[in-house]
């Protein structure tokens, strides 16, 4: 297994996982902001919308936190990736590192077709996190929180073997049946090859940095965000 943790959270509760994390001993090593438009904050004051018109509780999030988090070395950088093949991420190319600013899009309408659960991740943004997260190519992807599969599907697409763990028996069906489907979606995003050795030719990084998304209205965000209209995602 690799030693690295990612994980999603809004912006305004990020700073107590990572306080747990950090106290379960991982350390940070850093953050990506994957750029998504939400519908989180943004809300006028619950119940006295009329009488502050002009008045935002939070900020609308346009970006979405993720973590990153490692256990402590065991020596330099150099003998961890000898020893366990982790310590650090994996390049997008020779010019250009692992880089923590990712353009993204909600999810896809076709990728929620196939996987209907109200947090599914958008496999081009996934698939980066994933091709990131094995800096040699050689180890296990975990997902422990498996929803409805979307790690999982980025590691297959990519070649990397991986394991899922998920509570309820619902969304564990529907993932048996959307990894497949998932990871054979954008060819051109995946190696298709199932290798214990780093695959020889990565993804095409610039293909998956695009974002399809023009502006979402509200209605679009609602629908995506499984909410009900007039329903708030946040409430304070
Ligand atoms: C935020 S969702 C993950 C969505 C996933 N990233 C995707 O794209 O489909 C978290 C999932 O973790 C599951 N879960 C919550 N607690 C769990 C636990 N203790 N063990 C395993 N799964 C759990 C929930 O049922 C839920 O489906």
């Amino acid at each position: 297994m690799g030693d690295r943790v990612t994980s999603a959270v809004l912006p305004f509760l990020s700073d107590v996982l990572y306080a747990a994390l950090r106290a379960a001993g991982w350390e940070k090593r850093g953050e990506i902001v994957r750029l998504v438009q939400t519908l989180k904050g943004g809300d006028r004051p619950k119940n006295a919308e009329g009488e502050f018109p002009g008045v935002a509780v939070m900020p609308r999030s346009a970006w979405e936190p993720w973590g990153i988090f490692r256990k402590p070395l065991d020596g330099r950088v150099q003998d961890n990736l000898r020893r366990w093949n982790t310590g650090g991420l994996r390049r997008e190319s020779d010019e250009r590192p692992f880089t923590d600013v990712i353009p993204s899009e909600r999810t896809p309408r076709q990728e929620r077709k196939i996987a209907d659960h109200p947090s599914l991740k958008p496999q081009r943004f996934m698939r980066q996190i994933v091709c990131a997260a094995l800096p040699l190519g050689k180890g296990r992807i975990l997902d422990p929180f498996l929803g409805a599969g979307s790690t999982i599907a980025a590691a297959e697409a990519i070649g990397y073997e991986s394991v899922g763990v998920e509570l309820d028996e619902h969304y564990y069906a529907i993932a048996e049946k959307a990894i497949p489907q998932l990871a054979k979606l954008y060819p051109k995003l995946g190696t298709g090859s199932k290798s214990a050795q780093a695959p020889a030719v990565m993804f095409d990084w610039k293909e998956a940095n695009q974002t399809h998304d023009t502006a979402p209205t509200e209605t679009e965000i609602v629908e995506q965000e499984s909410l009900v209209p007039g329903q708030e995602m946040i409430q304070l």
